[in-house]
Parts: structure tokens; C-alpha cells; sequence
């Protein structure tokens, strides 16, 4: 039996598309709560806030401070913690660090990357009671190297395709899709009985995800995948070098600011 919110991703598959973004913080949590199913605390939180070179660099206790600071802004999405590197190496070592997280931040369940070889850690998870969110196709934990498009060869492609299989047989409620090609996240769509959620993996997914600090143009990024629905990082710009203009002319603080 699943718990509710669960229930609902599960129930969209085929109906409607799953909205799903990311949030580091409370303020930004607090905003997209209306408009998304499910808020991801995102490991990016390491390149995108932390300005790390990799996601690896994270830690679990950064991870839950900010999940805390997100959960404080949710009132009805499902909200999911990704597990950083190294935090799910055996079952029992994930079961332990799962059971932290969730207990600390009150998320209702975390997402791991990779396929098959993590599936006995996943149906360890899922056994005891954790929901688990898949992720397949670009895995920036254990990516060497420039991050490109996955699902260009033959032998690529019945990986990534195999592993999200056994992911939906195992239980997971869902799947991330990174920079999957077109064709092979239809395939993928198509074959396994979990919603997919795509990022860079085309409209054929059951949802899509994004960061959302490239969304609103806070993280200057280039990847084809994103879309900039607005420019914060101008708008800032301009409000802070108002601030200072009027602070240099003393035009603020006015009488209304001041006690
Ligand atoms: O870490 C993250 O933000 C993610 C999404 C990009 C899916 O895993």
C-alpha cells in the first residue's frame, strides 16, 4: 500500500503531466508548493549553491539543513531529498542514512541514482518502508568527465531501458530521466508502469523537473535543456545598485524607514 501523496504521482501516469522543481530553501519552497506535485531537494544544491565542480562534494547533513529550511515551506506537495554520494553504498548503509534523512527533515521519501547495480539497495529501502524515486540515463554522482546526451548506442540505450525496468519492478514510484534521448525516454515511458519525469529527455516523459534557480535565471547556465522563464539575476542587479545609488544620495532611509 502506498501513502497517499504517492498514490496521486502514481495516478497521473497517462492523465497528466507531473510537475516537479527544485528548492533549496523555505522562501523558494513556499512559492513553487502551489504549482508543483512533487519539490526535489536536488543534490545540485552542491554545484548550483555551493559552487562545487561536483555534486559528490555535498554532504548529508548540508542536505537535510536545507531540506529542513524547504519542508518549512511545503504544505501539500510530496517532497523528495536526493542522497548524496556515497551516503547508499550497502542496504544497510542507505537504509541508516534514509532513515536520517527522513526523520530529520520529514520528506516522505529520497531519490538515488543508478539502475541495476542498485537495486538490491533499493528493495532493501522499499522493504522497510521508504519510497524511493529512480534516476537513470546522465547520473552526475558517478558521471567522469563533460556531462552528454544518453542513449547513443545500441548498448547504451538497453542499459538505460533495463534499468529503469527493474527500478519500476522493484517498487520505486517514480523515475527521473536526465539528458535521455527522445526516443528511448518514449521507449522507456511506454515500457515501465512508474511515471517518468524528464530532464533533458523530451516531452514524451509523464512529467518534467528542472532546477529551478535555472529556471529563473538566478544560476547563469547554458544546457540546451533548460528554459529561462525569467532573469533574476537582472532584476537583482538592478535593485542592488538602486540600493546603493540611494544610499550614497540619501534618499533611503526616509522618514518611514526610521524609528
Ligand atoms: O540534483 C538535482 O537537482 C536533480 C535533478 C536535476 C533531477 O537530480
Amino acid at each position: 500500500m502506498f501513502p497517499v501523496k504517492i498514490k496521486k504521482i502514481l495516478g497521473k501516469k497517462n492523465k497528466r503531466k507531473i510537475i516537479c522543481l527544485t528548492s533549496y530553501s523555505k522562501n523558494i519552497a513556499q512559492i513553487l508548493d502551489k504549482y508543483c506535485d512533487i519539490i526535489l531537494v536536488g543534490d545540485s544544491l552542491g554545484s548550483v549553491l555551493y559552487n562545487y565542480n561536483t555534486t559528490r562534494n555535498i554532504s548529508l547533513n548540508t542536505m537535510v539543513e536545507h531540506s529542513k529550511s524547504v519542508k518549512k515551506g511545503i504544505k501539500k506537495s510530496l517532497m523528495v531529498v536526493d542522497m548524496p554520494y556515497k551516503t547508499y553504498r550497502n542496504p544497510s548503509e542507505a537504509l541508516k542514512n534514509a532513515k536520517y534523512i527522513i526523520s530529520k527533515t520529514g520528506c516522505e521519501a529520497v531519490k538515488l541514482e543508478g539502475g541495476k547495480n542498485i537495486i538490491k539497495i533499493v528493495k532493501h529501502l522499499i522493504k522497510n518502508k521508504i519510497q524511493v524515486m529512480g534516476h537513470v540515463g546522465l547520473l552526475p554522482q558517478s558521471e567522469k568527465g563533460k556531462f552528454r546526451y544518453k542513449g547513443r548506442n545500441k548498448l547504451e540505450r538497453n542499459k538505460i531501458l533495463n534499468d529503469a525496468k527493474s527500478l519500476s519492478s522493484s517498487g520505486v514510484f517514480s523515475i527521473v530521466l536526465e539528458c535521455v534521448e527522445s526516443s528511448l525516454a518514449k521507449k522507456i515511458t511506454k515500457s515501465v508502469k512508474v511515471p517518468t519525469i524528464g530532464i533533458g529527455a523530451s516531452v514524451y516523459c509523464d512529467g518534467q523537473v528542472l532546477v529551478t534557480d535555472d529556471l529563473i535565471g538566478l544560476n547563469p547556465t547554458n544546457f540546451r535543456f533548460v528554459k529561462k522563464y525569467a532573469n533574476l539575476n537582472k532584476i537583482i542587479d538592478k535593485s542592488v545598485g538602486l540600493f546603493k545609488k540611494e544610499v550614497i544620495n540619501e534618499i533611503f532611509p526616509t522618514k518611514k524607514n526610521a524609528y
